[in-house]
Order: structure tokens, then C-alpha cells, then sequence
């Protein structure tokens, strides 16, 4: 760690399956020795349920004194009026950079999305016979993300700029900006349209290295990116701005086997470890990863995998792991 004593981590369990995951995660941070003292925020729909508001002004003042956040999962309520306590946490903090690496045997490369504006930009209306969102691209949100795609490809492949671009004015900014960046970083790069991208993932995943895009197409690509990987249970994400950072698995809170115990806690534990390497500590962030490896060569896997393990058995796989690198 940069500074001397424990970082404070805000811990957001939230929904379903959020709190066991969470707490796979504390429990190999623990065994890993990481000089953590963790904030417990309870915000999202079991606390909206219980109080009416799903995260409070104290809440986010709390999210944003701590060193960072580690955060579960945030079921959804059934209510139009409800606004994503996510994506106002990753508003308010300006978390713009949305990282998520794909790791497995034979394949290695990350998708790196624009998080805080395009169709996100919030500037919505609708009525009964009409409703319309507008897709928000600036040349400064676009640049800043290409930055961060750049710094992330630097001593790798390249970069793919993923894009519209044939058919959205909005994408040509987008395109062009990154471009504009990635030729000033001197950093290979091609760009391929958004359809072709969703194929060539599918049926050629190993093509690709870096790939920048905007919000929701990043959103999409990451899920089916975890498919072709084997699991959305093994995908961890960074949520990363100028001087805030909230890390979480990449899979919702899958009410359906939440208090189960098989939930798969992979995702969370490579998100807490993706947390140390921005905290500062690369090498415990490498031992964690190569303990996750480790356990699910084994063959310790959750149901998602076609295994038989629980969640804590996993954990226990991996904290075993991690005492022997
Ligand atoms: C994600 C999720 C969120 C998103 C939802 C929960 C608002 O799908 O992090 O990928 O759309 O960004
Ligand atoms: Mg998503």
C-alpha cells in the first residue's frame, strides 16, 4: 500500500446473492494479509423495502470518505419511479472507466466501457405513445476512456475501438476520439462495428485484446464476453474515476439461488484483488488471481461451472491456494 496503515473499504453487500459473494471476498483478504478495515453501507432494496430509500446522502458521503468500495450485488424494485443506486453511485463519484478483464485457460482480454454517459445519460422522457432516450457521446468522456483503454493495452496487442459508427452521428465522435488518442499514445488499434464484434466473440474470441466501447454496448459485450468465458460467476469489474474506484463482480443478485450457498464467489474474489492492485498492492493481487486459477483447475466449482461445491467450500479452495503461493 502507498500510505502507511489500514485503507478504508466501504463494503456494500446489498441484494440476494451480494452478501455471501461479499463475504468470500473479506474472508480471502483476510487470508491473503490485506490491511483492510472495512465500512459496512447497507444500501439497495432490502434497505428500501425496510426504509423507503434505497441509499441515503450519508450513504454516498460515506462511500466517498472511504479509500474505495467493494460492493455485492443491488436487486432492482419493481418501481418506475426507482433510480439504479449503481448508476448514481457511478455518477456521483464519476467513476467513467468501467474495466473488466476475461480470464480463462485460453483466453485473456479486457473490455473497457465508457460508464457514465451514452444511452445512461439519463435525459429520458416517455409517455403512453412515445418515449425517447437520448444516447450522449462528448469528446472529453470518449478521450478520457480512450486514455484509460490506451494505458491498459500499453505492452499488450492492441486496441479494438467497438462502435456504430455507420449509422450513429454520435459513434463518429466516439471513434474518431479514441482514434485521435490511441494514435497520439502510438497504440495499435482497429475499430469494428458493434454487430460484427458480438460475432467475431463468439466465434473467434481470441482475436481480441483490448477493446474500448461505449455504455451499453459495453454492457452488453461483457455478459456475453463471460458466456464465451464460461460463467457470468467468474467476472469481476473496476469501476475507476480521478480519485474514487468501487469494484464488483460483474453478475447481478440472482435472487433465485440467493441463501443457497452455491452462488459462485470467483467474480467477487477477483474483483477484491483487481481492489488491491489499485490499493497499491500488485503482488497480493497476484496471489489472490493465481489462487482463484488454482482452485478452479482443481476442480472446485459451483453449480454455474457444472460442479458440486458451495460457495464456502470455494473459498476455503482458494484460501488453501493462496497459503501455498
Ligand atoms: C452492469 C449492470 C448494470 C448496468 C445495471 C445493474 C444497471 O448490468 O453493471 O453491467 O447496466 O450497467
Ligand atoms: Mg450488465
Amino acid at each position: 500500500m502507498s500510505g502507511r496503515g489500514a485503507k478504508k473499504v466501504a463494503v456494500v453487500g446489498g441484494d440476494g446473492i451480494g452478501p455471501e459473494v461479499v463475504e468470500s471476498a473479506l474472508a480471502v483478504l483476510r487470508a491473503a494479509g490485506a490491511e483492510i478495515e472495512p465500512v459496512f453501507v447497507e444500501i439497495g432494496l432490502v434497505r428500501w423495502k425496510r426504509t423507503g430509500i434505497a441509499m441515503s446522502e450519508e450513504d454516498l458521503a460515506a462511500l466517498e470518505e472511504c479509500d474505495c468500495i467493494l460492493f455485492g450485488a443491488i436487486t432492482t424494485p419493481p418501481d418506475p419511479n426507482y433510480r439504479s443506486v449503481l448508476l448514481r453511485i457511478r455518477r456521483e463519484l464519476d467513476l467513467y472507466a468501467n474495466i473488466r478483464p476475461f480470464q480463462s485457460e485460453k483466453l485473456d482480454f479486457i473490455i473497457v466501457r465508457e460508464n457514465t454517459e451514452g444511452l445512461y445519460s439519463g435525459r429520458e422522457e416517455m409517455d403512453d405513445e412515445q418515449a425517447q432516450t437520448v444516447r450522449v457521446i462528448t469528446r472529453r468522456c470518449s478521450e478520457r476512456i480512450a486514455e484509460k483503454a490506451c494505458d491498459l493495452a500499453a505492452g499488450r496487442r492492441k486496441l479494438t475501438i467497438v462502435h456504430k459508427a455507420n449509422v450513429l452521428k454520435s459513434d463518429r465522435l466516439f471513434l474518431k476520439s479514441c482514434q485521435e488518442v490511441a494514435a497520439r499514445r502510438a497504440v495499435p488499434c482497429e475499430e469494428m462495428l458493434v454487430d460484427a464484434a458480438a460475432y467475431n466473440l463468439v466465434t473467434n474470441p481470441g482475436r481480441f485484446d483490448v477493446l474500448v466501447t461505449t455504455n451499453l454496448f459495453g454492457d452488453i459485450l461483457s455478459d456475453e464476453a463471460a458466456g464465451v468465458i464460461g460463467s457470468l460467476g467468474l467476472c469481476a469489474s473496476a469501476n475507476i474515476g480521478t480519485d474514487h474506484a468501487l469494484f464488483e463482480p460483474i453478475h447481478g443478485s440472482a435472487p433465485d439461488i440467493a441463501g443457497k450457498g452455491i452462488a459462485n464467489p470467483a467474480g467477487a474474489i477477483r474483483s477484491a484483488a483487481m481492489m488491491m492492485r489499485w490499493l497499491g498492492e500488485p503482488e497480493m493481487a497476484g496471489r489472490i488471481e493465481g489462487a482463484v486459477q488454482k482452485a478452479l483447475a482443481s476442480g472446485a466449482k459451483t453449480p454455474d461451472l457444472g460442479g458440486s461445491f458451495g460457495t464456502a467450500q470455494v473459498t476455503h479452495a482458494v484460501v488453501g491456494y493462496l497459503k501455498e503461493i
